[in-house]
């Protein structure tokens, strides 16, 4: 039914949370029964949790009406790829050019989609000009371009990158025309100067490599840190988003954005794409679909996190292929605008339906946790899990591993594993303890499950399996710490738990 459709159309991602919810209460009085309603789209399902989706886009492909029609109706929020960087916006020292951006603005107001700017100062797709400019002219330039382009899309635009890629891989902040002259101190300067064009937009600092835990992320954290004491106007932190398959999954991604989050800034994943070294196969795929799920998950569990962006939504105009030659199929749908798996897989973890777009989703599990052991300091772990399967297609419980992360802490590292009770029957479960090569906080060893054999059908659960570890000297544990473990006393979704399908990580953030 397009009322409920076109009800939460109307409320943009990233608008006050007061409208976002006064749009959730008309869609509900719709009083719809979601089952009639027309399948939500993915900035839908992100709504109803507060948050925006959204892609990036361009002038070029506007004209294309099948992909701008999608553009159009499946996302909140866009955010224009090219047409507000400096080399298009003041190609040459105060000539100023809008057109193009306006293309966007245009394209958003009219679709009920808010906008990010991207981006006012960076060191890439800057004009000649820039650089050539004597050092004590460098900040009146950038202030200047700041000040007419975030001044030329005051109400238009609701976010801007101010900074985008301020460091380095190790850390160190990079070089460029503006941290050659000003040292970092060009990154207050510039905030400030869009706070003054534009005290309304939401101001934010964006990076890549800084999604999970690391030495870039710590220097950012750093960075904004200092901004936050210092009063300097900045609301959020960008994190690019650019994975790919053959690179692993960033780690402590949920934790990292948790502790932007809690300096009181928000947070965006804003340019998410999930690239593959070509030939794209099944298994590519499938991890892809897992990357982009363990995204929207560690998105959905910090509540800063406002929303994310996907950097366009199809194959068919990503930037992948002539940045990294040999490399594509990073999109969540294909070059013919077909959704791939990677599609559903987001959709199911907004909490949508899995629409079968992909062909099948082969990681459609999920691990729920309950703690059921009181004593964090006594000499037993007792997990209670239990998998469900949110896929629209039977899993064979034989290629399923389920891993809950510990510390071992003190005394002997060999350990003896129990199953207490299962309605599947223990004896089809298997345990075990494992340590790890490389140990993280909060994560040395793990308690890995699996199955001898079994079915478990689309939406249905497993029930629940009651573990119980212990180390073979039973000297006591300090639960605590401990990375899977929550104090929820009953079920609920486990991200800090992982579920593998054939060896491959369906569900969950490993530590
Ligand atoms: C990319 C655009 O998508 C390409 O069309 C352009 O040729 C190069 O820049 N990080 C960013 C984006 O912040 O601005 C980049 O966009 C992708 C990497």
């Amino acid at each position: 039914m397009s009322l409920v459709k076109r009800s939460t159309h109307g409320c943009p991602g990233g608008l006050p949370v007061l409208l976002l919810t006064a749009c959730a209460v008309a869609a509900s009085l719709a009083g719809v029964p979601a089952a009639a309603a027309e399948p939500s789209t993915l900035h839908d399902l992100a709504a109803a949790h507060g948050k925006y989706f959204g892609s990036a886009t361009d002038n070029p492909e506007l004209p294309d009406t099948a992909y701008a029609a999608t553009l159009g109706s499946e996302f909140g929020q866009i955010t224009p790829g090219n047409s507000m960087k400096w080399d298009t916006t003041e190609p040459q020292q105060g000539q100023f050019s809008f057109t193009k951006g306006d293309v966007i603005s245009d394209f958003a107001r009219d679709h009920g989609q808010t906008v990010r700017g991207h981006t006012l100062v960076w060191h890439s797709q800057l004009p000649g000009w820039v650089a050539a400019l004597p050092a004590s002219q460098v900040e009146a330039a950038m202030t200047n371009h700041i000040t007419e382009v975030a001044g030329h899309y005051r109400g238009e635009v609701a976010a801007w990158d101010v900074v985008n890629e301020p460091f380095n891989d190790d850390g160190t902040f990079r070089a460029s025309p503006f941290y050659n002259a000003m040292g970092s101190d060009y990154i207050a300067t510039a905030l400030r100067a869009a706070h003054a064009a534009d005290p309304d937009a939401k101001l934010y600092i964006n990076d890549y490599n800084t999604e999970g835990l690391g030495a870039k992320s710590d220097a950012m954290y750093d960075l904004v840190s200092e901004l936050v004491a210092e009063g300097v106007p900045i609301d959020g932190v960008g994190f690019q988003g650019h994975l790919a398959v053959q690179y692993g999954f960033p780690g402590g991604m949920q934790q990292n954005l948790k502790r932007f989050a809690d300096l009181g800034l928000d947070v965006a994943v804003t340019e998410l794409d999930v690239r593959m070294q070509l030939p794209a196969d099944a298994a590519k795929l499938a991890t892809q679909a897992t990357y982009y799920r363990n995204v929207v998950e560690a998105c959905l569990a910090v509540a800063r996190c406002v929303g994310i962006t996907v950097w366009d939504y199809t194959d068919k105009y990503s930037w992948v292929p002539d940045a990294f030659p040999g490399q594509g199929a990073a999109n969540l749908y294909d070059e013919n605008l077909r959704p791939k798996a990677s599609y559903d897989a987001v959709r199911t973890a907004l909490g949508g339906d899995d629409e079968g777009g992909g062909g099948g989703e082969p990681g459609a599990l999920k691990a729920r946790y309950r703690n059921s052991d009181p004593a964090p300091a006594d000499n037993q772990i007792k997990p209670a899990l239990q998998l469900v399967n949110t896929g629209a297609a039977a899993v064979d419980l034989s290629t399923v591993k389920v891993r809950y992360w510990f510390t071992g802490d003190n005394g002997v590292s060999s350990y003896g594993t129990w199953c207490d009770w299962s309605p599947l029957g223990c004896s089809t479960i298997t345990h075990r303890v494992a340590a790890m090569s490389s140990p993280k906080a909060g994560a040395d060893h793990y308690l890995e499950v699996g199955f001898g054999s079994g079915s478990l059908a689309a939406g249905s659960s497993t029930g629940e399996i009651q573990l119980r570890l212990s180390k073979t000297d039973w000297s006591n544990f300090d639960e605590t710490d401990d990375y899977s473990r929550t104090t929820g006393t009953s079920y609920a979704d486990a991200p800090k738990v992982a579920v593998y399908i054939g060896g491959e990580l369906a569900w969950g953030i490993e530590p």
